[in-house]
């Protein structure tokens, strides 16, 4: 760069030194040489990327839960989008003071917080207007979610996954009426390793799938902190193992907060595991898929028939079959899959006093960054649009 004076090239390698120094600080944050072009290489959107490939990442549309008043997370999350190749169209967030007392489904929204009665009503804008628009997919998330630039890869081989899951369960729930569970005591470890089964042993030849994710569920939950593994059930496997997926941190960092516990797979099974199973408890609605049925089954639900607490436990209730109806009248449960450790996280900003739900660490420090997402879309941005080389990586297992 000939144009740069000795003076503005000690100014920008003074620059660079602190921005590597904060970087490195930090502590999860490093960034690795040389990856030029990475981004590029990962937004495979536009012109012929078919399925998982295209700009809504195979479903039929992606929608982002953002206030029109957060106008700085729509400006980071439009141009995060942009660098994977990512097509967004906006719900509108809610006030709870527009909403009229008489739009309320029956239940004792009365004591929920003015937050959980805004996000209720986005929601639900949402899945209404999946329905009206008749859309076969749609992708929901909300505007602080963060995901990995190979975010494609790592969703074509849930895809491959998820249409097995309605099938063990229904070989799991016939197994269980004709043996009842046998007395054997097995560890915690054996356990877990009789109940899953690795994607390669699942046959992929089962009828031609005509959309990605063949779309035989109701809710495919992406994006979420925490997911509890179903009961264990060693007869008849209910969770499919991906198994060497390089882009899930080592297990000693499988946690949705710092102060969190360790997720309970990351004890249970090998390194860079992914499963997918159906819902047991499942917290935070950050990114989830719902087909058309079931974003019928979800309005109904919680536009119309009951609501009573904040929608992602709401959603987590009727997914594992404890909502009261549920429980009252045998309604059926709906096709509920998740996968952990989970393809969107949190983004945390690090307390610079904009996330309204910065989480606080055991030591009082902030959060910054994202658990569970190594080559982040959110931590490379600054990056990106200096046309930087080189990746800002989070959680690397070296260290
Ligand atoms: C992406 O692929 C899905 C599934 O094939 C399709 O329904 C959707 O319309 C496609 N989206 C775009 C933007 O091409
Ligand atoms: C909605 O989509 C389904 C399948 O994609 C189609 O069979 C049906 O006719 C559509 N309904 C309307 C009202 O367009
Ligand atoms: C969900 O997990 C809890 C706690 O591990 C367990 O008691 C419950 O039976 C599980 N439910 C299902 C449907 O697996």
């Amino acid at each position: 760069m000939p144009s740069l004076s000795r003076g503005r090239l000690c100014l920008a390698l003074a620059l660079c030194a602190v921005v590597l120094f904060l970087v490195v600080r930090s502590g999860h944050q490093v960034r690795s040489y040389p990856k030029p072009g990475f981004a590029k290489q990962y937004s495979l959107s536009g012109t012929g990327a078919v399925g998982i490939g295209n700009a809504t990442l195979g479903f039929e549309k992606i929608f982002v839960v953002n206030a029109p008043w957060r106008t700085d997370r729509r400006d980071s999350i439009s141009l995060a989008a942009s660098y994977s190749g990512m097509s967004l169209e906006w719900i509108d967030g809610v006030q709870a003071e527009d909403i009229r007392e008489k739009a309320y489904p029956p239940g004792n929204h009365r004591q929920l917080s003015d937050g959980l009665k805004g996000s209720w009503r986005a929601h639900m804008n949402a899945l209404r207007t999946i329905i009206e628009q008749n859309l076969s997919s749609a992708l929901i998330i909300e505007d602080d979610a963060d995901w990995d630039f190979r975010i494609r890869s790592q969703l074509s081989s849930i895809s491959h996954a998820v249409p097995h899951i309605p099938t063990l369960v229904s070989q799991k729930e016939l197994q269980a009426q004709q043996h009842p569970p046998s007395q054997e005591r097995l560890s915690q470890a054996d356990l877990a390793d009789r109940s899953t089964v690795p994607l390669s042993a699942l046959s992929s030849h089962k009828t031609p799938h005509h959309t990605p994710y063949d779309l035989t569920w109701d809710v495919l939950w992406l994006g979420h902190c925490g997911a509890t593994l179903p009961l264990p059930s060693s007869a008849s496997p209910n969770r499919i193992l991906i198994p060497n997926d390089r882009t899930i941190p080592l297990p000693k960092h499988l946690k949705f907060m710092r102060s969190a516990p360790l997720d309970a797979m990351a004890t249970l099974y090998p390194p860079h595991s992914r499963l997918v199973h159906r819902t047991n408890s499942t917290l935070c609605t950050i990114a989830y898929a719902v087909t058309q049925p079931g974003a019928r089954k979800l309005l109904y639900e919680f536009g119309i028939r009951d609501f009573s607490k904040g929608y992602d436990m709401a959603l987590s209730d009727y997914c594992s079959g404890k909502a009261r109806a549920q429980m009252e009248d045998e309604a059926p449960v709906p096709m509920c899959v998740v996968v952990q450790p989970p393809v969107f996280a949190h983004w945390f900003d690090g307390g610079n006093g904009r996330s309204d739900i910065s989480a606080v660490g055991a030591s009082g420090k902030p959060e910054e960054g994202s658990r569970y997402i190594r080559w982040s879309v959110r931590a490379n941005l600054e990056g990106l649009v200096k046309g930087e080389a080189g990746l800002v990586e989070q959680w690397r297992d070296e260290e």
